[in-house]
């Protein structure tokens, strides 16, 4: 195995390279932005990661990669008109720099992408691949749904909380390391065990996500910060404060977010510092390490050797300190 910066390299310059400058440009422009905007490229350095721990070159996973970071950035084109979101890894979002109907096909568009990369692999991984990633990108549809449904709904319990972000978001961390195990041919529990790892990840990788989005900085975040707040979301950060609250704060939380969205950063500097004073900062903070760590149980049922068990800790502890 190589350090993660060797996976973050091969999957980089991969879209460093990629040229999508076809016709129309209306349809190819946006997706060719979008990918090469960048981000963390998460997903698929997990997809790559996962192969080289059932000892098969990341190579031979740089397809599988390449259609989980795709499906990933289409997620977030139709996920930024859904949410009205202005910023997306500090630039404009799709649909602001050209129109909602653009950004719907673009993004269209780029879920086939997606799923031709699987053409690349024989017929039986293909077949496993492809199974995976259908199943996965209905849950996300499922979870997205939820999600909006919640933001007028002021009865969503914790339980229902996780579910929506198991579904919109944990999954498909999950299913890119299981597309990991599919490629390198391991055993099925090796790839279930390696997908409970990914599931557990992605739930702390979501709690954290709604905690910088009301609290990360707006000099370094990317995306516009109290973005949940503004959309009246449902997150841990509220539901927690929420169940925490005195009466009169309360009242006043379940207040601020029955008005119809807008951007008043009164609104979203009372919300955190109710966020703040009930205590629900902290509990969201414990609970990212709670799944964190979750998921690091998972990987000790697993036979592999001890560095590579440390290394996707590793992986996991920088999920944990990151600020973007
Ligand atoms: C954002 O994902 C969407 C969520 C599921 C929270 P990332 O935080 O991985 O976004 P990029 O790809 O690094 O920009
Ligand atoms: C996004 O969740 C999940 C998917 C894109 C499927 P969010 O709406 O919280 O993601 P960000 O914060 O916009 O990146
Ligand atoms: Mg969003
Ligand atoms: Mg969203
Ligand atoms: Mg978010």
């Amino acid at each position: 195995m190589q350090a993660i910066s060797h996976y973050q390299e091969l999957i980089s310059n991969y879209f460093d390279d990629l040229e999508l400058v076809k016709e129309p440009k209306n349809l190819y422009n946006p997706i060719q932005y979008i990918l090469s905007l960048g981000g963390k490229r998460m997903r698929p350095i997990l997809t790559l990661m996962t192969t080289e721990v059932f000892d098969v070159d990341a190579k031979k996973a740089i397809p599988a990669a390449t259609a989980i970071e795709v499906f990933h950035n289409f997620s977030l084109v139709h996920d930024d008109i859904m949410d009205d979101a202005p910023l997306r890894r500090g630039n404009e979002t799709v649909h602001e720099k050209w129109d909602v109907n653009t950004a719907i096909l673009s993004g269209d568009a780029m879920l086939i992408l997606a799923y031709q990369h699987f053409e690349e692999y024989e017929p039986k991984v293909f077949r496993d691949l492809a199974k995976l990633f259908s199943k996965t990108a209905l849950e996300v549809c499922e979870g997205q749904q939820y999600d909006v449904d919640f933001e007028t709904r002021d009865d969503v319990t914790i339980t229902e909380y996780l579910k929506m972000i198991q579904y919109k978001t944990a999954v498909l961390v999950g299913a890119a390391m299981k597309m990991g195990a599919i490629v390198a041919e391991t055993s099925e529990e090796n790839a279930n065990l390696i997908y409970d790892f990914g599931l557990n990840l992605g739930i702390a990788f979501q709690l954290q996500d709604d905690y910088l989005d009301a609290f990360g900085n707006p000099e370094t975040f990317g995306k516009q910060v109290g973005g949940d707040i503004i959309e009246n979301k449902k997150t841990y950060l509220y539901l927690k404060a929420i169940e925490f609250a005195k009466p009169n704060e309360k009242d006043q939380l379940l207040h601020l977010f029955s008005v119809q969205p807008n951007e008043s950063t009164d609104k979203i500097n009372s919300v955190k510092e109710i966020f703040n004073t009930t205590g629900a900062s902290l509990e969201t903070q414990k609970a990212i390490q709670v799944y964190t760590f979750k998921a690091f149980e998972t990987l000790e049922k697993m036979k592999i050797n001890d560095d590579k068990k440390s290394m996707l800790k590793v992986f996991g502890e920088k999920l944990m300190s990151r600020n973007v």
